[in-house]
């Protein structure tokens, strides 16, 4: 059950969502239907998640669409997410851009295969310049892999004798990561009951605030983000100082 008996205070939307949409396995399994038609159900929950972050004025909104882990699943699987992604951009493109939508990913996407590459490429050229929420897709990334990137940008810096290793601060490794464009998320939304982190976003989520629900993703809608978001405005964000 969804409690409907709150406002949300528009002042006090958080700048950016990281949400990690997790169950749609279950949710596939409940029905006696295969993992698959979790993830096709999954993208439904995507649609209408894009459109509300939309409708509040969120500026970004990252999803972990698919882990550097997840090519540990089954070929079928991971051929199906990727077919879905391909879908979801040659179907959603015109509607998103059309609602000032801008598409971004963070994570190695050159891994990827090719007609998800060209999809991505063409989703980044169209909606660069949009101004409204920007859909920022976590694909092949992984926390622990885009740290690695990082260092290893800043050792060739200071192999060339560009930097200091003295002036590595955290803007300087913030600004090598595949989320240098992307503020550091205000709330982490995990669904589906599980509470761990799953290598989303290790350094971006330092003073993040966490919101795990029971709620499969395939069934995570807008009145959850809501509440999510009333949950998010009623705790107390300190970043380790005193009110
Ligand atoms: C986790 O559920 C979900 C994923 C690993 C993939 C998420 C992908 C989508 C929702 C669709 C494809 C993405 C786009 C952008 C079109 P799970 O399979 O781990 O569920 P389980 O834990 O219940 O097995």
């Amino acid at each position: 059950m969804v409690e409907t008996n709150y406002e949300l205070d528009m002042s006090n939307i958080p700048n950016h969502i990281a949400i990690i949409m997790d169950g749609n396995g279950r949710w596939a399994k409940k029905r006696f239907l295969p993992r698959t038609a979790g993830h096709k159900a999954g993208v439904e929950a995507i649609r209408e998640v894009v459109k509300y972050s939309n409708k509040i004025g969120l500026k970004y909104l990252t999803l972990y669409a698919f882990s550097t882990e997840n090519w540990k699943r089954p070929k079928v699987e991971v051929d199906a997410l990727m077919n879905l992604l391909v879908n979801y951009l040659r179907k959603e493109l015109e509607e998103l851009n059309k609602n000032n939508v801008k598409i971004t990913a963070i994570g190695d996407i050159s891994k990827l295969p090719q007609a998800c590459i060209d999809e991505l490429n063409k989703s980044f050229e169209i909606t660069k310049s949009n101004t409204g929420v920007n859909l920022n897709l976590a694909l092949n990334y992984g926390g622990r892999d885009d740290l690695i990137n990082s260092f290893k940008s800043l050792g060739k810096l200071i192999k060339d004798g560009k930097l200091d290793p003295q002036e590595i601060d955290e803007s300087s490794i913030k600004s090598n990561l595949s989320t240098s464009d992307v503020p550091d998320p205000d709330l982490v939304i995990r669904t589906s009951g599980e509470q761990r982190l799953s290598n989303f976003l290790l350094w971006d989520v330092a003073y993040s605030e966490f919101y795990f629900t029971d709620v499969l993703w395939p069934d995570f809608g807008e009145e959850n983000l809501r509440q999510a978001i009333y949950s998010y405005q009623n705790r107390d964000r300190r970043f380790g100082g005193l009110k």
